[in-house]
């Protein structure tokens, strides 16, 4: 497999680092600042012999080294300064998306594309636009961080491992989050036996809030550990073929009664991209929930055309 990851910033380096690690393909880390990508990508190298894996890494700023291409993962943006209204942000890394996927398609016309950049929703819905690739091969990054932190939250709760807890998010970022209490387990056992209603809604709030959490924390800049092991995630079950279903941004054809947008639902990946949205048993109450977050997405989207 070949994987581009456009952008080397936090995310996109420690997502090109989780690749070599786990042996994923070979891969080539672009950035629009010289130096920055071909210095990391040796310094990626450098580390090679210490951890066992292969150098397969080439870092450039020249769209033909990432020619042929299996996977892109696009990682590229722009954060929001102090003053920036979300139009400014939202036209900011339009334009830079746009001319990711103007330089990055024609070279790897059959390639999957995973987004990452914010705002997530609209960005995944303009690289679908821009690259004209059937919306199976576009797809986003959301609902596999989000599970993440709220499996994170629940085993902390509950003083147990994280890996014996499941729990899934849908929807989208942020508030139009949808949360699954009925779905998710600790050790197989349902959530909401194990904790009060008002213990769950603070699990939910938390991981609604998870990303400014870290930005409080951190000061400047964002999360780029889990977001880059989620992406990575993605990642390996499309190069393993493994059709494992994540919570994953993708293109709706009347799957929970929701069509024609880009929403967080659980995506079953393999080669081909998504290769089915999975239809889980939606009570009317997680269903209207997951209908309005797919609404809001469709008028966030509707701004694109404004700009
Ligand atoms: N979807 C999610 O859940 C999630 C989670 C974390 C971060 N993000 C988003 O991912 C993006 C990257 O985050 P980060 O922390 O790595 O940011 P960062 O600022 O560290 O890195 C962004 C990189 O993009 C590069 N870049 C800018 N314009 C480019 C262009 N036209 N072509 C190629 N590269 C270009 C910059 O030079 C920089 O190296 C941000 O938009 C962030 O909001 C999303």
């Amino acid at each position: 497999m070949k994987i581009t990851v456009v952008g080397s910033g936090f995310v996109g380096q420690t997502a090109a680092m989780r690749l070599l690690e786990k042996a994923l393909g070979d891969v080539v880390l672009i950035d629009i600042i010289e130096g920055k990508p071909q210095g990391l990508a040796l310094d990626l190298q450098e580390a090679a012999p210490v951890e066992g894996y292969e150098p397969s890494i080439v870092g450039t700023n020249d769209y033909a080294e990432t020619a042929g291409s299996d996977i892109v993962v696009i990682t590229a943006g722009f954060p929001r300064q102090p003053g920036m209204s979300r139009m400014d942000l939202l036209a900011k890394n339009a334009s830079i998306m746009s001319d990711v996927i103007a330089k990055v398609t024609p070279g790897s016309p059959d390639a999957i594309v995973i987004v990452v950049s914010n705002p997530l929703d609209e960005m995944t819905y303009l690289a679908a636009e821009r690259s004209g690739f059937p919306k199976q091969r576009v797809i986003g990054m959301a609902g596999v961080l989000d599970s993440a932190r709220l499996r994170y939250f629940i085993a902390e709760e509950l003083g147990v491992s994280p890996a014996s807890v499941e729990a899934m998010t849908l929807g989208s970022h942020g508030d139009a989050m949808v949360a699954l209490p009925r779905h998710a387990t600790v050790e197989g056992k349902p959530l909401p036996e194990l904790v009060d209603d008002a213990t769950l809604e603070r699990l939910f709030q938390r991981t609604r809030d998870g990303g400014a959490e870290i930005v409080g924390l951190l000061k400047t800049g964002s999360a780029y550990y889990a977001p880059s092991a989620s992406v990575v995630a993605m990642v390996e079950a499309i190069a393993r073929d493994t059709n494992a279903v994540l919570p994953v941004c993708a293109w709706t054809s009347g799957e929970y009664g929701i069509e024609d947008v880009y929403v967080g639902v659980p995506g079953r990946l393999g080669r081909g991209g998504v290769e089915e949205i999975v239809e889980l048993e939606l009570n009317e109450d997680e269903l209207g929930k997951l209908r309005a977050a797919a609404e809001g997405i469709k008028e966030k989207c509707a701004d694109l055309a404004k700009l």
